[in-house]
């Protein structure tokens, strides 16, 4: 059963975004409340996370909080996972599997891999630090009626390696797609996407009979999407998209309609194409200013 309906949680626009993805990965207070948790919770870390306090600006009233931690898992999890994932953890199964009395997740270190590395369907996520993975394994463990416990920094530090975090972080104003691949990418959209979306991608369908579906550019699609990767974009069009026979592009064809919708959206091409590898599209993030 593809991903549809009105139901499911994506509406992040309520929340504030400057706790998602973050372009800079500075320490400031969270990177403090980071290292208080390490050395609190393991006992490790002591000189360097008491450093961390000492030299981050504005952080010298940071404390163990678990309640920002929890908060920040529940914000985060809004904005990046309940779009397929559903507010509730319900999913949507098969395509996506329900993480609410998903017992599979009471093996940290697998949710942890998940999260950070994506799996077929699952975009990955090498952006998050690593206090935000954390933050969101401890959400998805212990939200709804799971209750299989919280993660902490130190626990996803021993998990990943240092290779599996994002290099830079582009945006998508940054000449990420070729015109060429836009033009491939109108024709693919003609066909497949159109007759609901529009031929001007605001949602109004040309034929009047039928009903509206939402925007797939410019200000209210960049609301919308603000903060999320092209990772996230290509696997949820994928899954659920055309919305009468999901799946049924290949990734190729997938990824020329994005960079079209892109172009639709007045961002400039630059002179290479959009790739269709989750990693890479992961470190493209979508803003709504340049
Ligand atoms: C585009 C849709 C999509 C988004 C966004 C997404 N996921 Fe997933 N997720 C999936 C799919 C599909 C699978 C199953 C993948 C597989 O097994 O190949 C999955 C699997 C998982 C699993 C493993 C579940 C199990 O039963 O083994 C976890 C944990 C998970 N996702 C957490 C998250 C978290 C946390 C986020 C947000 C940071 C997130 N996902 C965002 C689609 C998504
Ligand atoms: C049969 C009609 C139909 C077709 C064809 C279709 N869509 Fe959709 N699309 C919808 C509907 C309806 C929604 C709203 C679904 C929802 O909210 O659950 C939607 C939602 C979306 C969204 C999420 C937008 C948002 O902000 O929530 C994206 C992205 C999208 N479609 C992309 C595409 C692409 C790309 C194609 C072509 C490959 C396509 N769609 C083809 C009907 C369609």
């Amino acid at each position: 059963m593809p991903i549809s309906g009105r139901d499911r949680g994506r509406r992040p626009n309520a929340e504030p975004r400057s706790k998602g993805i973050r372009p800079d990965g500075g320490p400031g207070a969270e990177g403090c409340r980071e290292a208080v948790r390490c050395t609190g919770r393991t006992g490790r870390r002591l000189l360097p996370g008491l450093l961390a306090c000492f030299l981050a600006p504005g952080a010298a009233a940071a404390q163990i909080d678990d309640a920002a931690l929890a908060e920040q898992g529940r914000r985060l999890y809004e904005q990046q996972c309940a779009l397929c994932h559903g507010s509730e953890g319900e999913g949507r199964p098969p395509a996506v599997p329900a993480l609410r009395d998903n017992e599979r997740l009471g093996i940290a270190a697998r949710t942890i891999r998940f999260i950070r590395q994506g799996a077929a369907n699952m975009p990955p996520f090498p952006a998050l630090t690593l206090a935000e993975v954390a933050a969101l394994s401890s959400h998805v463990r212990t939200a709804w009626t799971n209750d299989l416990g919280g993660v902490t920094t130190g626990e996803v530090a021993a998990v990943l390696d240092a290779s599996t975090d994002a290099g830079g972080l582009a945006s998508v104003w940054d000449g990420v797609f070729t015109e060429a691949q836009a033009a491939r990418g109108r024709d693919v959209y003609t066909g497949a996407c159109g007759l609901c979306h529009g031929r001007r991608l605001n949602g109004a369908p040309d034929d009047p009979d039928m009903r509206s579906t939402p925007p797939l550019a410019r200000a209210r699609f960049l609301r919308e999407w603000e903060g999320r990767s092209l990772a996230v974009l290509l696997a949820y069009t994928r899954l659920t998209m055309p919305e009468d026979n999901p799946g049924s592009l290949t990734d190729e064809e997938y990824v020329d309609v994005i960079a079209h919708m892109l172009s639709v959206g007045r961002m400039p091409a630059g002179d290479r194409e959009l790739p269709t590898d989750p990693r890479r599209l992961a470190g493209i993030v979508i803003r709504r200013d340049r």
